[in-house]
């Protein structure tokens, strides 16, 4: 685990994905602090993601979300789960490759849409919004998502699984 103790692990990937969930049990087996960069972005901004998006719009939350990952403590080791949109900007991504090692969660469609059935919180997957676009979305993001240094298929799989195998690949 030595390799890994001194990184910096973004965990990326679509909404629903389990990026939040994932990164806090492997902050927690690492023994290093955890993240979450849309909690970081909500509580600097003294709003929801869903009120920055209705309030001040999408580039207004892109700029707050590049603004705060470039703040993260990357100087020291930790786990970051990220926005399921940070991919989409070419300084997020060198920001990341340069501070720390990126790890996709990639999931089925049909995995994601179940997840994000009935989800309010999410303005890019709210229930007025038809799943053609979503899917279009994701379709949109995946070159961006796949070139990250650690690919994990998460369907059918448990927390436990994940994190045991993203620890396994980045040691070996
Ligand atoms: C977004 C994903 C959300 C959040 C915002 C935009 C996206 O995070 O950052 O609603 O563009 O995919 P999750 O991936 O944690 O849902």
């Amino acid at each position: 685990m030595s390799v890994l103790f001194s990184d910096r692990l973004f965990l990326t990937g679509f909404m629903g994905a389990g990026k939040s969930t994932v990164g806090q049990q492997l902050a927690e087996r690492l023994g290093c602090h955890f993240v979450d960069l849309d909690k970081l972005i909500e509580e600097r901004a003294g709003k929801t993601i869903s009120e920055i998006f209705a309030n001040d719009g999408e580039s207004h939350f892109r700029q707050l979300e590049t603004e705060t990952l470039f703040s993260l403590p990357v100087d020291r080791p930790g786990v970051y789960s990220t926005g399921g949109g940070v991919v989409t900007s070419s300084q997020n991504r060198e920001f990341m490759q340069a501070a720390g090692r990126i790890v996709y969660l990639r999931a089925e469609w049909k995995t994601l849409q179940k997840r994000l059935s009935g989800s309010t919180d999410r303005p890019l997957a709210s229930p007025d919004k038809d799943w053609s676009s979503i899917r279009d979305l994701l379709e949109s993001r995946i070159a961006n998502y796949e070139a990250a240094d650690v690919i994990v298929d998460t369907d059918g799989k448990s927390v436990d699984w994940i994190v045991s195998y993203i620890l396994e690949t980045l040691n070996r």
